[in-house]
């Protein structure tokens, strides 16, 4: 049996993860939940056959009785009182509406994996405009205001219907650490110097003035090697419309390698445990298999953990993959 953690689970997240995920089990969660985009979402397989169309999920959200009960286990949950208070105070203001329905899903959910986090783990959580500046909220609440790290734009270009607004074109990555001793692995998440600070207009091969000191050739030669460490604004990694024919698998949603790859690189070292609990089609699983990395994935769509399955295994035919459904 293999010692690295590979886990697949079929389910609610919060089930599985109260169930399957031992305290302080993990150390990095990226998670890229339903936006509250009102909008439901089709996958299209390639099958020999032709091309499959399935509803992969739903991101439409109204009150209900499991908001309620989800709301009222809050209060006998660690960690879950500045939370509670937060959504109380915005059902006071808006009333359960589809918003509030979202927040508590969520607030449930990010308690049990702040659980499931060791201490000096991090979490990126995924989200849009549209409720990310709530959900930045909710995380300070979780993680305590000294958590936050980064709010981090995801920048893509594409076409937009927007005539009345300037077109959205951005995700949210929210970075949040549980205590102190956090991994930041600099030097993994270099991206080259813009021209403009490098050679331009410069005498070849003598100075460079840099932080008020003159360097020599070698030095800043090695410098410009080195490269830049990422900025919060990424604007290299193309968005989902833009993935590479052989990458793409035909699940809505789905996120590019490369953004998980700089995601896991930073914020983990190899041997680690990766968890998502909203892993739609395994990007990463993909990228922490990759990068020498645990993982357990999570989805309550079984045509999401099949197809996680199948992409692991098309890539390492002799995986071990512990399996499970709740
Ligand atoms: C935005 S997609 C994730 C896409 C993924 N990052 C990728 O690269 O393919 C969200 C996923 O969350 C899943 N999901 C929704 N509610 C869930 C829940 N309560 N527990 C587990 N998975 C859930 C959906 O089935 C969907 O696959």
């Amino acid at each position: 049996m293999s010692e690295t953690t590979r886990q697949l689970h079929i389910g609610d997240c919060l089930r599985v993860l109260a169930e399957r995920v031992a305290d302080g089990a993990v150390d990095l969660v990226y998670l890229d939940p339903p936006f509250n985009s009102k909008a439901a979402y089709d996958s299209a397989f390639r099958t020999p056959d032709g091309v499959i169309r399935r509803r992969a999920f739903d991101d439409t959200w109204s009150w209900t009785a499991d908001s309620e009960r989800e709301f009222a286990e809050l209060a006998g949950l660690d960690g879950a009182a500045a939370p509670r208070r937060l959504l109380e105070t915005l059902l006071e203001l808006y009333g359960p509406n589809d918003l509030a329905a979202y927040l508590v899903h969520l607030a449930r959910r990010l308690l049990e994996l702040r659980r499931a986090l060791r201490p000096g783990a991090t979490l990126y959580l995924h989200c849009d405009p549209g409720a990310g500046h709530y959900l930045k909220v909710l995380l300070d609440a979780v993680f305590g205001v000294g958590g936050f790290r980064n709010e981090i734009a995801w920048c893509y270009t594409g076409p937009s219907a927007a005539r009345r607004d300037f077109p959205r074109k951005h995700d949210t990555l929210l970075r949040y650490t549980k205590g102190d001793g956090f991994t930041f692995n600099a030097d993994e998440v270099r991206v080259p110097y813009k021209a403009l600070h490098t050679d331009r207009g410069r005498p070849e091969g003598r100075i460079w003035k840099s932080r008020g000191r003159l360097r020599d050739a070698e030095v800043r030669a090695a410098y410009l090697e080195q490269g830049k460490l990422v900025e919060d604004y990424w604007l290299d990694i193309p968005s989902g419309g833009h993935i590479s024919v052989r990458e793409r698998l035909g699940y809505p949603t789905q996120k590019p390698l490369k953004l998980l790859r700089r995601i896991i690189a930073a914020s983990s070292n190899p041997g680690g445990v990766v968890l998502d609990p909203f892993a739609g089609s395994g990007t990463t699983a993909a990228a922490a298999e990759e990068l020498g990395r645990g993982w357990i994935c999570i989805d309550i769509n079984p045509d999401a953990v099949e197809l996680t399955r199948r992409r692991l295994t098309a890539d390492h035919p002799n995986l071990e993959i512990e399996t499970g459904s709740l």
